[in-house]
């Protein structure tokens, strides 16, 4: 029994997970060291603070700054980001998304964005997305980050639903985490290995279907 379908944003939806690993690769080259892609994956789903530490460390940096430097830091990457995501349209939705945010719809199955981004809202604007979903919950109403599962809690519960009967889309191990200490049932997107704990993985919403989810997951 499916009630209500949560789906995480940057990876998801849209394929802004590069834009984010983007401008933490060019913060590391200023700072003078070498951010791979390979050490980018521990940033996905975790908060932009969180993010910076993970990359200080990566460069051997984690003592090297004051919290005031640190705000700087997340604060020019974030206008880093933002120059990336700005130029965003409809047709960044990732393939098949739309459709199948369409058919959880008809099917009269609520759908919640569960993000920890702060800029979820400029992205659902650019693309079109916010009005497909009954509820959005982001990085501005969250206080405990994935895999902390308050997101996804906070999502059942602006829809009315028990977390049994939700099932998180994430593409993160942090996100697939946090479903897990939710209750709830998870599809790993994407087809990375570290989404091995999800329930169910789905490479791409191009023909899924709400019936095709229901059967799998089930
Ligand atoms: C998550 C991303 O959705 O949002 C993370 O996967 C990012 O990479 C986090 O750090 C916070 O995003 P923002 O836009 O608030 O910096
Ligand atoms: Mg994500």
């Amino acid at each position: 029994m499916v009630d209500c379908c949560i789906f995480d944003l940057d990876g998801v939806l849209v394929d802004t997970a590069r834009f984010h690993y983007e401008a933490w690769a060019a913060i590391a080259r200023e700072l003078g060291f070498a951010f791979t892609a390979a050490q980018g994956e521990a940033t996905k789903g975790v908060s932009r603070m969180a993010s910076l530490e993970i990359v200080l460390r990566a460069g051997g940096l984690e003592n090297r700054f004051t919290s005031a430097e640190k705000e700087q830091l997340a604060a020019r990457k974030n206008a880093l980001y933002l120059q990336k995501v700005s130029g965003m349209t409809p047709a960044d939705v990732l393939p098949g998304v739309r459709s199948f945010l369409e058919d959880v719809g008809r099917h009269g199955v609520s759908r919640v964005l569960g993000s920890a981004s702060k800029n979820a809202g400029v992205i659902l604007d650019c693309c079109d997305l916010r009005r497909m979903f009954e509820a959005v919950v982001d990085g501005t109403t969250v206080t405990r980050a994935k895999p902390d599962p308050e997101v996804f809690l906070q999502g059942a519960a602006r829809a009315g639903a028990a977390a049994s009967s939700c099932v998180v889309f994430e593409d993160a191990a942090a996100g697939i985490e946090a479903a897990t200490r939710a209750g709830m049932r998870s599809v790993g997107v994407g087809g990375s290995p570290a989404l091995s704990g999800a329930t169910m993985q789905l490479r791409s919403f191009e023909n899924f279907s709400f019936d095709m989810l229901c059967r799998q997951i089930d």
